[in-house]
């Protein structure tokens, strides 16, 4: 149905990059979205903006990430997806303009800026939603209904990693904050999200065996890690750049009655070497576009759902800050040699 511009939610669109271009045709999809693209490079967002085709009719804008603050009475909502160093000082413009916002991950670079995030996004009262799409994937929801009704019986372990079938560029692995925040901050969110648990304690080891920059940047691109979690529950955890089999995101969760898995289908990227064995298919995913690009339209269509009052956040600004302080315990972890407990990860 064709909305009148009264009738929808103006929503602007920061940062139309990589992740950003999939946003905006996601929120050109949700029929009740009237959407601005804006960003820092111009030409891109009248470029994004004339190549979407809204579901609601109303012909796409593009404006300066300025101009969206200078006039925040013309919104209802923002989706930030700009780079990981710019997200804090968007959210707090947000914040002050009252604007409810969802904000890729992570929140902010720095559990500092994550702590002033969440006291500002408190301040305003406004809603928040942190770019966690895992929380609305079919499987990891299900299994998270499984362990929640305790068809597992008595969980005692989980394997889960995220490996990459290709290293990121140099640009990229300048800003990213390393790959257990811009990498394995995903499985960390989904752990506490499946299981209900937090973690207490960490023990990380990792390598560069591919390109050097990942050194040069104080990063890694192999990371393996042991967790705890608070209820006695051991987690392993594995996050490459360099998994030439394709790209591969599984959790595990093995109870005393059963086991639940999620990325266990036929795109899973391994090789059977059993003897007649023809599964798992032929073409695995290639990157994570592909893999999550339904949960990225879910997870928008529920944020305009929180905008428009029709639901509360399922990853609110201070769900953020947990998943940090864990990704930063490995890292220290990796870097001192030794196990690291998350109380002592503190703002
Ligand atoms: N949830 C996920 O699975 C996922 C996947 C990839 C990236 N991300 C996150 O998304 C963010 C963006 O990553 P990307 O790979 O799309 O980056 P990118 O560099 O491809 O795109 C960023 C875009 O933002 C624009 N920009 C820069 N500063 C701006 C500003 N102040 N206002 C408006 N626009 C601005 C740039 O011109 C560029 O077009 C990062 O924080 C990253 O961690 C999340």
């Amino acid at each position: 149905m064709t909305q009148t511009a009264a009738s929808a939610i103006r929503c602007a669109l920061l940062g139309a990059g990589r992740i950003g271009v999939g946003h905006a045709e996601a929120l050109a999809q949700i029929d009740q979205v009237a959407l601005t693209v804006a960003d820092a490079d111009p030409q891109r967002a009248q470029q994004v903006a004339q190549s979407l085709e809204p579901a609601s009719g109303i012909t796409v804008a593009h404006t300066t990430p300025q101009e969206v603050f200078s006039r925040a009475e013309d919104y209802d909502a923002v989706v930030i997806a700009t780079p990981t160093a710019t997200h804090e000082e968007l959210v707090l413009a947000c914040a002050r303009a009252g604007l409810p916002f969802f904000c890729e991950k992570p929140l902010a670079s720095d559990l500092a800026g994550t702590q002033r995030c969440i006291e500002a996004v408190e301040r305003a009262g406004i809603a928040s939603q942190v770019g966690f799409q895992r929380r609305f994937d079919p499987a990891y929801t299900e299994a998270r209904r499984r362990v929640q009704a305790g068809e597992l019986g008595q969980v005692h372990r989980v394997h889960m990693l995220t490996c990459d079938q290709s290293p990121p560029p140099e640009s990229f692995v300048a800003m990213s904050g390393g790959i257990w925040r811009d990498c394995l901050i995903h499985d960390i969110d989904a752990l506490r999200w499946v299981t209900g648990r937090e973690v207490e304690e960490v023990m990380a080891f990792g390598q560069v065996r591919g390109a050097d920059y990942f050194r040069a940047h104080g990063d890694i691109d192999e990371g393996v890690a042991l967790l705890r979690l608070d209820d006695g529950t051991l987690v392993t955890a594995q996050t490459s750049r360099n998994n030439g089999q394709g790209y591969d995101v599984r959790m595990e969760i093995s109870g005393t009655l059963g086991n639940a898995t999620v990325g266990l289908e036929p795109k899973v990227p391994l090789v059977s070497v059993e003897p007649g064995a023809d599964f798992p298919g032929p073409e695995p995913w290639v990157d994570f576009i592909a893999r999550f690009a339904d949960c990225y339209g879910r997870e928008l269509a529920a944020f305009i759902d929180v905008v428009a009052g029709r639901g509360t956040s399922r990853c609110e600004a201070r769900d953020a800050m947990e998943a940090l302080r864990v990704a930063i315990a490995l890292g220290v972890s990796r870097e001192q040699g030794r196990p690291v407990r998350v109380a002592d990860i503190q703002p």
